[in-house]
């Protein structure tokens, strides 16, 4: 899938159809996976959870001392004026990327390096019939480092995952740590019982996904009740629902895992109202598109 042609790179928009950016071979995100990211939605072209996002972003940022050299007020401008050179009116997402920059190689950085800064838009519509049939996964080890909950662009373990998963005939890995669940490869994980809502809690372990934390304001909303704590894959296999949250891919069924039905083998009713409450969320969003 193809980005729109009008990238942001640094503090200026380059046409890709015209000049590609270029990137230093000595720079640090190449060389170390030393920097973060961020994947928003567009809806219509409409921001969706803008805020929680670029909260996230500059936590990230933070946990790793990399110190942006522009103000959060001059990215979101950046951001809207990508929608913007692009006539961007679809439904898409922008990936964002901030790594430490250009310094010779060198494991030990300097905290006054300029981050080079880029972001592009690439259009994406909502898995609906995914949505509606729900998707099988696989279990996977996780063994990712210890500070899962910062979006670093270090995505080894999860890429050998997916494609391990994907390999075994499933759309999405899920992380198993010590016998704990803790998440998918790209995503968060839910399960139902008896009407309640568990998922891992937002530690060190898991990302702290934007529509997770969406989804549980969600069930809030809606008098689900909700746990957040740690289970096995003995509890997801008894488990009623499963699904899968994130930025693309929304409310996502799980409906086996390993090749076992989970439930009925088919997405439950609590699944279904969240993704109701989600998709009154999307269209309220679309509301503002010009
Ligand atoms: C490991 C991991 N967990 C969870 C998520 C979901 O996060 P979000 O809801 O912010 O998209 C992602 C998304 O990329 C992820 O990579």
């Amino acid at each position: 899938m193809r980005h729109e042609p009008i990238v942001l790179f640094g503090d200026s928009f380059v046409d890709t159809s015209v000049q590609q950016p270029y990137i230093s071979l000595e720079e640090r995100g190449l060389q170390f996976g030393d920097g973060i990211y961020e994947v928003v939605r567009l809806y219509s072209g409409v921001f969706h959870l803008l805020e929680p996002h670029l909260v996230r972003l500059y936590r990230s940022m933070e946990e790793i001392e990399l110190k942006p050299t522009f103000s959060k007020a001059q990215l979101v401008r950046w951001l809207y004026e990508l929608v913007e050179q692009n006539q961007f009116r679809g439904d898409g997402m922008i990936y964002l990327q901030i790594s430490r920059g250009v310094q010779p190689r060198n494991h030990i950085y300097d905290p006054q390096n300029v981050p080079t800064l880029y972001a592009y838009i690439v259009g994406k519509e909502r898995p609906l019939s995914s949505m509606q049939q729900g998707i099988k996964a696989c279990s996977e080890q996780d063994i990712r480092w210890l500070r899962c909950d910062i979006k670093s662009l270090n995505l080894l373990p999860n890429v050998m995952a997916r494609t391990s998963a994907e390999r075994k005939g499933c759309t999405e890995a899920l992380f198993v740590r010590n016998g704990i669940v803790t998440e998918g490869s790209h995503s968060n994980f839910f399960l139902v019982k008896n009407g309640a809502l568990y998922t891992h809690p937002a530690t060190h372990l898991i990302l702290n996904g934007i529509v997770r934390q969406y989804v549980l304001s969600l069930a809030h909303t809606l008098e689900i009740p909700v746990h957040e704590e740690m289970f096995g894959l003995r509890d997801v296999l008894q488990a009623d629902e499963c699904f899968f949250t994130a930025t693309t891919s929304e409310v996502m069924p799980m409906v086996q895992l390993d090749g076992t039905a989970i439930g009925t083998g088919v997405p439950g009713p609590i699944t279904y109202a969240l993704q109701e409450a989600f998709s009154e969320g999307v269209k309220n969003t679309r509301l503002h598109a010009l």
